[in-house]
């Protein structure tokens, strides 16, 4: 949507929108101007903004063609079978295959979810890097159990991890947190993640703080409240879009010390 505009013909408020995926038209401006367009503009009236959205989400359907996946197929461990989508994922060229939506919950079962970015995977877990006392820090601590979710819409596919949740070693979250570019490793130590502050001023005086504090150190060190998180999953989900919404969703569980393999219905 590319704006507010008032329609001096007709007296009424309209909405200036820009329909990408339209073929070229010819589009007559209210001043008489002509200009053809690749992507079109329409006038609408504002009273009818919500209409037109609603409509347009209703009709936003995507085929799912791309692949299958069969109980048969998929590997027996569900960390190879992450690996082996995973992989496809990167070699893709999708921008950030890497970011999860993390689920947590509070004590009382209120539930939280926000983006972060996988770090390391492998049959110990699944490893992030965080703020110890952000919000999700505190929801942890509190219910240290988590789902994961990774949406590779460009494959048609998801997969849900979940599972609990336990810190890594400190070493470990010592030399990934040094690895990061320096301005990185300054933010951390400046941004008390989660918590009100008044202004974005209070931000930049703390990182100018924090570059004063660590001068001269290219490697600082590993704030208190900050290193890694490790889900370790007790379930997979593997989903992958199939014509006429009868996809495949192959779900792995933990029994024992081995992975039942079963499918659900879409
Ligand atoms: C693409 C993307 C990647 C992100 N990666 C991380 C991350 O690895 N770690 C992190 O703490 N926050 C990351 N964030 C920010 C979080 O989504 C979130 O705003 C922040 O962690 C505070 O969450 P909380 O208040 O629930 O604790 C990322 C956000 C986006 C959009």
């Amino acid at each position: 949507m590319n704006g507010a505009v008032f329609d001096f013909f007709s007296n009424i408020p309209k909405i200036l929108v820009c329909v990408p995926d339209f073929c070229a038209a010819k589009v007559d401006f209210p001043n008489g101007k002509k200009e053809e367009r690749e992507h079109p503009l329409f006038l609408i009236p504002l009273s009818h903004l919500s209409l037109l959205s609603h409509m347009n989400l209703a009709e936003l359907r995507q085929h799912y063609a791309l692949e299958s996946l069969s109980e048969t197929d998929v590997r027996p461990d569900p960390v190879a079978q992450f690996a082996y989508w995973f992989e496809e994922a990167i070699s893709s060229q999708l921008l950030e295959p890497n970011a999860m939506t993390l689920a947590t919950a509070t004590a009382n079962g209120r539930p939280n979810a926000r983006t972060v970015l996988l770090k390391d995977y492998g049959s110990q877990g699944f490893t992030f890097f965080t703020n110890y006392e952000s919000q999700k820090g505190a929801e942890l601590a509190a219910n240290p159990q988590a789902a994961l979710l990774f949406t590779w819409l460009e494959l048609q596919r998801q997969i849900r991890i979940e599972g609990r949740v336990e810190k890594i070693d400190t070493e470990v979250s010592l030399a990934y947190f040094q690895s990061r570019p320096r301005e990185s490793q300054i933010g951390a130590w400046a941004s008390s993640q989660s918590h009100v502050i008044e202004g974005r001023e209070v931000l930049e005086k703390r990182e100018a703080a924090m570059e004063l504090k660590f001068a001269g150190l290219e490697k600082l060190p590993l704030p208190p409240n900050w290193g890694g998180y490790r889900v370790i999953p007790d379930a997979f989900e593997f989903w992958q879009g199939r014509l006429s919404r009868l996809h495949d969703r192959i779900l792995y569980t933990r029994e024992g010390g081995e992975w039942k393999i079963e499918r659900l219905a879409p």
